[in-house]
């Protein structure tokens, strides 16, 4: 299946937003969460917990066992006797891939409940985690679950009377972290390949969305993942998850979030050398040129940047528009994001929810107040959004025009719904100043011109380019950064180097 995340198909109401339906569902959902190690929910070694919060309402949701770095290591100790001891390295790669598949057929049996977890525990639309976040997890784990029996060496012609082969094994013990921006489909992203190829996984989901990754590691137990090859531990980042980038019995760790961090994962990783692969942020560029279709670019250009209410590494938040159209562009851009409907996640008819916490709120208000303050023009939103009935995390969708590259709303990453609208005019200069970043993670084109798209394609510096659409993905499709905004491919076929070793064999004939 490929998803197309710019199009929302419409959804019946399934009396999500009536209040007493949702309390009765919210009541089923929510669970308090513990540590999941060796198969089996146990609480934090300091017996601490912590709260998640609704940033919808910003009350607390339920309360979660605190893993700190005594958890960390049972955990680890856990997935390294089931690495080399275990059944799930040496088992039949057919069932292994079996199990790995089956665990997405308990994602789609369960993918209401996933849908509102998600929705509850980061605050962003029902209607996308159901048609967007949910899927796309059901969707890796068979796209791997097929991989695991076709992950396969090779007979080298050497020199002299050998026989030369490759294996490819697991890298052993795989330690992964991963940000609250897409809870469930991160975890999916990082645990698919991972144990199809045969590894065993400590993961630590983020402190502010914990809940979904928990409830699957239920199901990967139902699926039939043996003891310990998944283990799960909620916590905090210089806690749970500095301990578990620097364990010395992780052989590979890898991370999604914010380059900052990763840049500590590294440093961590370097005691023991272990493999990493990390997906960092991005300012990515999305240009337009005045050959398309105004409408289409406008609706690419309102998805790009207002999807998961701006939370998306690969958001195209530096919006290059051709001089000619930039007036009318911005015009109609302004247009649509006050028509946005800024909302109660739960509502089947919201299309922006709630930024996940008080920080990333005080984030994104911080940038908007420096894009004001460098001369930008606010061309709409700039501020808090009101829902009636929530006191969330809400926040208007908001346009800058008149923005310069330099200036700091072009240059750091926002993670929330503020685009940067820049005028451009020539196009070699183009290409220079779309790159001119220090990420590397997405851009997108819009032309008629099949001659511009695919020259373009190869002079931007970015892992993911996208003609004439935005946020496109596929289980399929490889996913990752040029720059600072990492390293690494997750998806497709590039994903299983990143979770295998190769051997090579040397037989004397
Ligand atoms: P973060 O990078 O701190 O958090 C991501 C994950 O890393 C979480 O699980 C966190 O607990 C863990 N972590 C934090 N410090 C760690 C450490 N020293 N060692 C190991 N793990 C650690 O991101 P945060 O603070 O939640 O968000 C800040 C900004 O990062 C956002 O505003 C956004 O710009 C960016 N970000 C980018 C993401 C992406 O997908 N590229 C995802 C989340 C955030
Ligand atoms: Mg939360």
């Amino acid at each position: 299946m490929r998803t197309d995340v710019s199009k929302k198909p419409a959804q019946p109401d399934t009396g999500a937003t009536q209040p007493d339906t949702v309390k009765m569902k919210i009541k089923e959902v929510v669970k308090p969460g513990k540590l999941f190690i060796n198969g089996k929910f146990v609480n934090a070694l300091s017996g601490k917990t912590f709260e998640t919060i609704n940033p919808a309402t910003t009350e607390p949701l339920t309360t979660v066992a605190e893993g700190d770095a005594a958890d960390i290591d049972l955990a680890v100790k856990a997935a390294r006797k089931a690495f080399d001891e275990g059944p799930w390295p040496r088992m039949n790669a057919r069932e292994r891939g079996k199990i790995v598949s089956r665990i997405g057929d308990l994602i789609a049996e369960h993918a209401e409940e996933f849908a509102l977890l998600d929705s509850l525990d980061n605050g962003k639309p029902l209607n996308e985690t159901r048609n967007v976040d949910v899927p796309l997890s059901v969707e890796v784990f068979h796209y791997y679950g097929g991989w695991a029996d076709k992950i396969v060496g090779e007979t080298i012609p050497v020199n002299g009377p050998f026989l030369n082969y490759t294996l490819r094994e697991p890298v052993g013990v795989v330690g992964q972290i991963i940000p609250w921006n897409f809870p469930l489909l991160m975890a999916g992203w990082k645990l698919a390949p991972a144990l199809a190829c045969g590894n065993t996984v400590v993961l630590k989901p983020a402190e502010q969305t914990p809940l979904s990754a928990l409830r699957l590691a239920e199901l990967c137990l139902e699926a039939g993942l043996p003891e310990g090859v998944l283990n799960v531990v909620p916590g905090f980042g210089p806690t749970a998850g500095a301990a578990l980038a620097g364990h010395r019995e992780v052989d590979k760790v890898a991370f999604t979030g914010e380059y900052l961090t990763g840049q500590e994962v590294m440093k961590a990783a370097a005691k023991n050398l272990k493999r990493i692969s990390l997906e960092l942020g991005g300012k990515s560029p999305n240009i337009v040129f005045d050959d398309v279709d105004l409408d289409a670019a406008v609706k690419g250009a309102m998805r790009g940047i207002f999807f998961n209410q701006g939370e998306v590494c690969c958001a195209g938040s530096r919006l290059f528009l051709s001089e000619k159209i930039y007036d009318e562009f911005v015009g109609k851009l302004v247009d649509e994001a006050k028509r946005l409907k800024v909302g109660d996640p739960l509502d089947p008819s919201t299309q922006m929810g709630a930024q996940v916490s008080q920080d990333q709120l005080n984030r994104i208000t911080g940038y908007i107040e420096k894009g004001k303050k460098s001369g930008a023009r606010l061309e709409c939103g700039g501020e808090r959004a009101e829902v009636p009935g929530l006191k969330g995390y809400f926040v208007k969708p908001t346009v800058f025009s008149g923005v310069k590259n330099e200036m700091t709303i072009a240059q750091e990453e926002i993670f929330g719904p503020v685009v940067a609208a820049l005028p451009f005019e020539d196009l070699d200069d183009l290409a220079k100043r779309a790159n001119d970043s220090i990420f590397g993670l997405a851009a997108a084109v819009w032309t008629s011109d099949i001659k511009k798209a695919h020259s373009l394609a190869r002079k931007l510096r970015a892992g993911t380019i996208w003609i004439n659409c935005y946020n496109m993905f596929d289980a399929a499709s490889p996913f990752g950064g040029f720059k600072m905004s990492g390293f690494g491919r997750e998806l497709g076929a590039h994903a299983l180097e990143l979770y295998t070793e190769v051997k090579s064999v040397w037989v004397a004939l």
